[in-house]
């Protein structure tokens, strides 16, 4: 007989975590509509969108913290609604807001988190002792919380998150209010545990976020899941592969309002210009933003035009088409308006 093929990397018949047609209102107001997502071993998933967008209340029915109005949430195979303790058993929940006890020192902060697992003696100590270790915090077990920089809080709170060992961690904006350095910190942990095998939802509304951490994304807007893919296959929905940035000074001849009309008929006209290559021009907030096929025969079209109308170029930047420019394509808005 054959011997089987051996499993790819991180793929299993069972996601470690699937939710399908998640619903949530508060009173009139939707908050959740119809999200499904799912997240394998060793995969991280970033939930992305801007405030409000439903992401907390995406997170919250994805742990059985609020019941969902719709729709239904599988734990390692396990149905929450069935049998919602084995289902908490395996997830591991990191809070937008931060919980812990300030004026208990950081192994009795534990020892209340283990306690909620039955967690006590000689394996507290153990799990303890390697939790620190994965947040970087080994030495500070004895200092409490209430002295710890605000990074230091949120790495002690997301290792009372992992004592349990879940194999599931939902993160709630990790990094907000937190220092680069103990970003940095807190981006090496998380990709610790990815390789460890851990499946990781991770929430943001910063795109540089996603980019650098997510295998894939999911972007939600108004409680709606606009688009998700990896980053790559969420570039290549766009229409072009590059962008342009460009701030010009159309002089001191026209009030604003008709500078900003000339402006317009002159982004229109480049659209229509078949062979520049602009797939899209939008004006925001006094910029140029450009779509282009090719980065050369693009701006040189744009500085042609620029010139042409007898305006100068304050500012140009140029780069790859992002997550930034998806988003904008999808919702018709910056993610940080
Ligand atoms: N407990 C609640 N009662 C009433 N409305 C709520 C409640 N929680 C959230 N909402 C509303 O639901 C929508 C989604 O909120 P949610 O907190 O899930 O968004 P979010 O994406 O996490 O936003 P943020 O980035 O600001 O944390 C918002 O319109 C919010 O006002
Ligand atoms: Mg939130």
């Amino acid at each position: 007989m054959d011997t089987p093929p051996p499993p790819a990397p991180h793929s299993t018949a069972t996601p470690a975590l699937h939710a399908q047609g998640l619903r949530k209102r508060y009173g009139t107001r939707v908050a959740v509509d119809d999200v499904s997502l799912q997240v394998a071993p060793g995969e991280l998933l970033a939930l992305l969108g801007p405030n409000g967008a439903g992401k907390s209340s995406t997170i919250a029915m994805l742990c059985g913290l609020t019941p969902a109005d719709g729709g239904q949430v599988r734990v390692g195979g396990i149905d929450l609604a069935q049998d919602s303790a084995a289902c908490k058993h395996r997830i591991g929940l990191v809070t937008q807001d931060l919980a812990l006890f300030e004026d208990l020192t950081t192994h009795e902060n534990l020892a209340v988190f283990g306690a909620l697992y039955g967690l006590k003696g000689a394996a507290l100590k153990t799990r303890a002792a390697q939790v620190l270790q994965a947040v970087g915090l080994a030495d500070r077990g004895r200092d409490k919380p209430a002295t710890f920089s605000g990074g230091m809080k949120r790495r002690l709170h997301i290792a009372c998150a992992l004592l349990h060992s879940p194999s599931v961690l939902l993160l709630d904006e990790p990094t907000a209010g937190v220092d680069p350095q103990s970003r940095n910190a807190i981006f090496d942990t998380l990709l610790q545990l990815k390789a460890a095998g851990m499946a990781l939802v991770y929430t943001t509304h910063y795109m540089e976020e996603a980019e650098r951490l997510a295998d894939r994304i999911v972007i939600i807007d108004g409680g709606r899941v606009a688009a998700q893919g990896t980053l790559a296959e969420l570039v290549r929905q766009l229409p072009a592969t590059h962008r342009l940035d460009v701030l010009i000074d159309s002089g001191p001849a026209l009030d604003e309002a008709a500078a900003l009309q000339a402006q317009h008929r002159c982004l229109q006209g480049l659209v229509q210009q078949a062979q520049a290559g602009v797939r899209s021009a939008t004006l925001h907030e006094g910029r140029w933003q450009l779509q282009l096929d090719d980065l050369t025969t693009g701006s040189a079209a744009v500085l042609q035009a620029v010139a042409g109308a007898g305006w100068r170029v304050r500012s140009l930047a140029s780069g790859r088409a992002s997550l930034e420019d998806v988003f904008l394509q999808l919702t018709g808005r910056q993610l940080r308006d």
